[in-house]
């Protein structure tokens, strides 16, 4: 593939701040990326009494929640000091198989031996404006009880579209230049049902990212969002100023990284 003008540059940037982890298989990247999520909890916990976190949804993300059922991960998390969030959401009910809280509640949620400390899912509702500024308020108020006027996760878990999108920020979407909300309602992706988002105000006010990414049908939005200027995809304006981003990926999603990005 060639590289764009400025392909240079950007793999330049994404070598100094960005750290990519590549694992053998998905196993285990979910794995890394569990034990990601309980050191964060562990550190958040002894600094500040609590860890909030937001998740993704999508398939990826699935087998990791089910390894957080789990020993180490059931018994070794604090899990009544988690708050958690969710990245994005479809607009549908918790019950219905495209809802991200509705699929985390059955992989892991409803089996842990202690109740996370604050579940935080995006109110559903038909009216997609009305739920996004529900859901700001509830993000509101969770950093507020702990003094903070801005939202300031400790860990927010993405994933990545073969599109390049992230949450629901997908390619060419208004919301990508929303500069005041938190949250905001979207059209957009697979299932097509209206959704509620993070914005990037949120995202990249975090103190760390992680992007899971496997399978060999992402390789060429990993190659891309890692090495490529141009076209700015909506996964490559994750760049919070004051945090780290991480890429947890297997050998497939990683298959068509040039071994440029890795050398010193
Ligand atoms: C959602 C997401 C979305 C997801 C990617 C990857 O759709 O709810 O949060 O951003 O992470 O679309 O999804 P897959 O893991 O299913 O490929």
């Amino acid at each position: 593939m060639p590289d764009d003008p400025g392909s240079g540059d950007r793999r330049e940037a994404v070598k100094k701040s960005v750290e990519i982890r590549v694992e053998p298989d998905e196993a285990a990247a979910l794995q890394a990326t569990a034990d990601v999520l309980r050191e964060t909890v562990r550190s958040a916990v002894t600094n500040a009494g609590c860890a909030s976190i937001a998740i993704s949804g999508g398939s990826t993300p699935r087998g990791m929640h089910r390894l957080l059922s789990r020993p180490p991960y059931a018994e070794g998390i604090s899990w009544d000091r988690v708050h958690l969030f969710w990245t994005d959401e479809r607009l549908v009910s918790h019950e219905h198989p495209a809802s991200n809280f509705g699929a985390a509640r059955t992989d892991f949620l409803q089996s842990l031996p202690r109740s996370p400390g604050g579940l935080h899912p995006v109110p559903v509702s038909s009216d997609g404006d009305a739920s996004a500024r529900r859901y700001e308020e509830e993000i509101r108020r969770h950093f507020h009880q702990r003094h903070l006027d801005e939202p300031v996760f400790d860990l927010i878990l993405l994933g990545l579209g073969a599109d390049g999108h992230t949450a629901s920020l997908f390619p060419g979407s208004p919301v990508l230049s929303e500069q005041r909300r938190w949250a905001a309602a979207v059209k957009g992706g697979e299932p097509d049902v209206e959704r509620v988002t993070l914005t990037y105000i949120v995202l990249n006010n975090a103190r760390r990212v992680l992007f899971l990414v496997t399978g060999d049908s992402k390789a060429a939005a990993v190659r891309h969002v890692l090495t490529d200027a141009a076209p700015v995809l909506p996964a490559q304006r994750i760049r919070p100023p004051a945090g780290s981003v991480a890429w947890v990926l297997d050998r497939t999603a990683a298959s068509l990284l040039p071994r440029s990005l890795f050398s010193v």
